[in-house]
Parts: structure tokens; C-alpha cells; sequence
């Protein structure tokens, strides 16, 4: 077994083709309260990781008492890390905005959505990290889930920015009530991307 990661949130485990994902205190929280959210979260991973319909790796297990998680590893490149020198960014954005799209038809906000949360195999998008996902209908739940995910862009790829968030949001296909939502919350501009918490 070996460490993939040393997570804000977690210690990343592989073992052959399984990824063990197992929360561990947070000295700096309240002990109380850092167990309930590594519980909640573990949870809610799980629960998410069993419902949603986009590509994601499959969960092998949960052990919600130790607070880990196995799920298959996904043999491919974190997105982050090549989404600049993509030869084909446009068509991987177009499956980033449709595959977004499928998870709020299912009410599944993902809470997290970054580069850094995406893994590119065979040309296809795998989704991870869902310990901040939610269920809501509300579109306002939905247009905060996207402008994360346009400011993470803006943040960690600004050169291809602008043509990349365009072509992910085109293949969001939002409607004209989501577009309203959207620029109202683009004016408030109050959001903060997560780390670590
Ligand atoms: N199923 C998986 N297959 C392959 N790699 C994975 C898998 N799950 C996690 N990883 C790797 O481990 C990293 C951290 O996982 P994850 O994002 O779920 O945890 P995290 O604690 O939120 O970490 P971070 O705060 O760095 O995003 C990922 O960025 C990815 O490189
Ligand atoms: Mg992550």
C-alpha cells in the first residue's frame, strides 16, 4: 500500500486498484466537532458515490465508525495538471459541462468542483471528492456550484480561461432563469473557494 495523497482533507491510499480515501483529525478543530464532520462527510461521500450517474469511481466500501472509504482507482491524470497543454480542451470541456449538467438534473450539487477534483482517463471526466456535496433542487444551489467552478478555472488556468469556462457553460445548456441566477451571483461575488476548512 502506498500514499497517493496527503489531502487538506484526507490521506489518499492506493492498493492495487483501489483507493482508500480515510479522513484524519484536524488538530486545529475542536474534537467534537472534527469527528462529526469527518462522519458526515465520509457519509455523504459514500451516499453520493452510490447515487450519482456521471462517471465517478465505483464505491468498493465505506466504514463509517473508522471513517474510510474504498472506491476503484482511476488510472488517469488529475485534470489540473494537463488541462493547459490539452490538445483537445474544447471537446473535454463540453463533456465537463454536460456531465455538470446530469448531476443537478439528479439534485446533486457537488460543492467542490475544481481541476483538482476531476481525473482525465481515455478522454473521459471522472468526478471525485463528494465530501461537500449536497441534494438540492434550488438553482441557486446550482449557479453556486458553477461559479466555483468558474473561479477555480480563472485561479489555476487564467491562460485558457475565458474560452474554457465559455465552452463548459454552453454544454451546461443553462436556461434563461439559470442565466439570471448566475449573474446575480457572479455581482455578489461573496463565494470563497474551499480549502481545507
Ligand atoms: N478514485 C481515485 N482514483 C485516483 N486518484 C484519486 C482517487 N481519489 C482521489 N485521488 C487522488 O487523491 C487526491 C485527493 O483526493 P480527494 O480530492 O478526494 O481528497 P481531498 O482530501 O479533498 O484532497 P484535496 O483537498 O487535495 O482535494 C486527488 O486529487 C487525486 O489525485
Ligand atoms: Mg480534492
Amino acid at each position: 500500500m502506498e500514499i497517493l495523497q496527503q489531502g487538506a482533507e484526507a490521506v489518499i491510499y492506493k492498493d492495487k486498484n483501489k483507493v482508500i480515501k480515510h479522513r484524519i483529525k484536524k488538530e486545529y478543530r475542536i474534537n467534537e466537532i472534527d469527528e462529526k464532520l469527518r462522519k458526515f462527510r465520509t457519509k455523504r461521500e459514500a451516499k453520493v458515490l452510490e447515487k450519482i450517474d456521471v462517471k465517478k469511481p465505483k464505491l468498493i466500501s465505506v466504514d463509517n465508525k473508522n471513517m474510510k472509504i474504498e472506491m476503484e482507482f482511476i488510472n488517469g491524470d488529475l485534470l489540473k495538471d494537463i488541462f493547459d497543454k490539452l490538445k483537445n480542451r474544447k471537446e473535454i470541456c463540453i463533456k465537463i459541462g454536460k456531465q455538470i449538467r446530469q448531476m443537478h438534473n439528479q439534485n446533486i450539487i457537488h460543492g467542490d468542483l475544481t481541476t483538482s477534483n476531476m481525473i482525465l482517463k481515455n478522454d473521459e471526466i471522472y468526478f471525485i471528492d463528494f465530501g461537500l456535496s449536497f441534494f438540492s433542487d434550488k438553482i441557486e444551489d446550482k449557479a453556486v456550484d458553477l461559479h466555483l467552478l468558474k473561479q477555480a478555472i480563472r485561479a489555476k488556468h487564467y491562460k485558457v480561461f475565458y474560452e474554457s469556462f465559455e465552452e463548459i457553460f454552453r454544454a451546461y445548456h443553462p436556461d434563461k432563469e439559470f442565466m439570471k441566477r448566475f449573474e446575480k451571483v457572479e455581482s455578489r461575488g461573496r463565494y470563497k473557494l474551499r480549502k481545507g476548512f
